[in-house]
C-alpha cells in the first residue's frame, strides 16, 4: 500500500468545519495531507507531517477540494450557436431550443455522443472538476434516453432520468399520452441506469401536477428526486420539490418568500446556475438572499448546449461572487461540499480525513484568485481518488 504525502500546500481549503481555522471553509496554511487507497488518509500543518513511501512538493500553491458540478446535460449532439446568437441579438429564451438538440442527439451514433460527453468530461476535469451529475432529456423517446443514460453511466454513478425535459413535438398534441410514456415504459427502460429522476417544471415544460406524476412515478421506480424550477418565473417548483424531500432544486432565479422558507427549513439543498442566467441574459438567482434566509447553496455549471454551454466552476464560483452576492468563501463552499450535499454524497465536496482523495491544486496562493482572477485558468493540476487526472 503506497502512501503520498503532498506537501508544499501554501493554503488548504478543507471545506471542514472542525479542520484548520474553524471558518466556513476550515483553511489550513502551510498545510499537508496524505493519500492512500484514493482515500485521505492524514491532514494538518506541514510541520507535523507523518513520512509517506512517495512526496509531492506542490510550491506554496492553493488546494481546493474537486469540484462536485452536481447539474449537467453532457451526453448531447450538436450544438446551438445560432440561437444563442440570436439571443444575444435581443431574443428571448425559452427553452424552445430543446427540440433542436433532441433532433441531433436521436440522430447521433452512440460513438459521437460517448466521444462529445468524454471531450466535455476532459475539459471539466481541466478546470478541477471530479464530480459530475450527467442528465438524460435529448433522448425523449424510450430507446433514446435509455441509451443517453446508459453512456452517462460510463462516466459518473450520479445520472438522472429527465425524460420530462419537454414534451417532444411528435407528442405535441397528446401530452398525457407522453407523460403515460415517461411514467411507464420509459421510466422501466431507464430506472437501471439512473440514480435520480428530475423533471423541468416551468411554463413551457411541465406543470405542477405532471411534476409530481413524474416524479412520484420515479419514486416508485427507486429514484431520488431533484427537481429543474423557477428558473424562467415564479412557480409552484420549490414548493413541490421541498414537499418531496428533494435533495436539490436548480436554478431558483424567481423565488417568493415562502419559498425561501421552504428552502431555508428543510433539507433541499438550492442549486444555482450562475453560467445559464449568463448566457441567456437572464436575471442572476439572488444567491444572497437565499444565504442569509438559511438556505444551503450549491453551484453547478448546468453544462448543455442551450443555454449554459460550459464546463467551468471556476467561471461559475467566479459569476456566483460577481453577480449573486457571494462571497469567495460562501461560492467555493457551493461548488464542492454544496454540489455533494445536492447529490446527498458525504464522501466528496471535502479534504478530510477517509473522504475521497478529489482535490484541484491552483496556480494561486489562495482560492480566493479563482473570483479575483476571473477567466484565467488557474487550476494547475486535477487529482480524483488520489491519481492525477489532469495536466
Ligand atoms: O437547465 N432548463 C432546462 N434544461 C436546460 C436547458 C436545456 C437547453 O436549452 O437545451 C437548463 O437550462
Ligand atoms: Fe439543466
Amino acid at each position: 500500500m503506497t502512501s503520498r504525502l503532498f506537501c508544499g500546500v501554501g493554503e488548504l481549503v478543507t471545506c471542514d468545519k472542525t479542520a484548520g481555522d474553524e471558518s466556513l471553509l476550515g483553511l489550513i496554511h502551510d498545510a499537508a495531507f496524505v493519500v492512500e487507497q484514493g482515500r485521505v488518509a492524514w491532514v494538518g500543518h506541514a510541520c507535523g507531517a507523518p513520512a509517506a513511501d512517495e512526496r509531492v512538493e506542490l510550491g506554496g500553491r492553493a488546494v481546493v477540494p474537486g469540484f462536485v458540478d452536481s447539474h449537467t446535460h453532457m451526453v448531447f449532439a450538436g450544438e446551438r450557436s445560432a440561437e444563442f446568437s440570436a439571443r444575444m441579438a435581443g431574443e428571448r429564451y425559452t427553452g424552445g431550443g430543446i427540440a433542436t438538440t433532441v433532433a441531433a442527439t436521436r440522430s447521433a451514433s452512440d460513438e459521437e455522443l460517448r466521444e462529445n460527453a468524454a471531450r466535455l468530461c476532459a475539459e471539466a476535469a481541466r478546470s478541477g472538476t471530479t464530480t459530475v451529475e450527467i442528465k438524460s432529456g435529448y433522448g425523449l423517446t424510450t430507446h433514446d434516453e435509455r441509451r443517453l443514460l446508459a453512456i452517462a453511466r460510463s462516466f459518473t454513478s450520479e445520472t438522472t432520468f429527465l425524460g420530462a425535459h419537454i414534451v417532444p413535438p411528435e407528442y405535441a398534441h397528446d401530452r398525457d399520452a407522453y407523460l403515460d410514456l415517461v411514467c411507464g415504459e420509459m421510466l422501466t427502460a431507464c430506472a437501471p441506469y439512473a440514480r435520480w429522476v428530475d423533471v423541468f417544471c416551468e411554463t413551457g415544460a411541465f406543470g405542477e401536477d405532471e411534476t409530481v406524476r413524474v416524479l412520484s412515478a420515479g419514486i416508485g421506480a427507486g429514484l431520488m428526486p431533484r427537481l429543474h424550477a423557477n428558473q424562467l418565473g415564479p412557480g409552484a417548483g420549490v414548493a413541490i420539490a421541498v414537499e418531496f424531500g428533494a435533495a436539490s432544486v436548480d436554478h431558483c432565479v424567481y423565488l417568493t418568500d415562502d419559498d425561501l422558507e421552504a428552502l431555508s427549513t428543510s433539507a433541499t439543498v438550492a442549486t444555482l446556475l450562475p453560467a445559464a442566467d449568463f448566457s441567456t441574459r437572464g436575471p442572476f438567482a439572488d444567491g444572497r438572499r437565499l444565504l442569509d434566509a438559511g438556505a444551503t447553496v450549491a453551484l453547478a455549471t448546468d453544462c448543455n448546449p442551450g443555454s449554459s454551454y460550459t464546463t467551468s466552476m471556476p467561471f461559475v464560483i467566479a459569476l456566483a461572487v460577481h453577480q449573486m452576492g457571494m462571497t469567495p468563501a460562501e461560492a467555493l463552499l457551493a461548488a464542492t461540499a454544496g454540489g455533494a450535499q445536492a447529490l446527498r454524497r458525504d464522501d466528496i465536496g471535502r479534504i478530510a480525513v477517509g473522504c475521497r482523495a478529489d482535490f484541484a491544486v491552483l496556480d494561486a496562493p489562495s482560492y480566493v484568485y479563482l473570483a479575483y482572477r476571473p477567466g484565467v485558468p488557474l487550476v494547475s493540476a486535477t487529482w480524483r481518488d488520489g491519481e492525477r487526472v489532469a495536466r
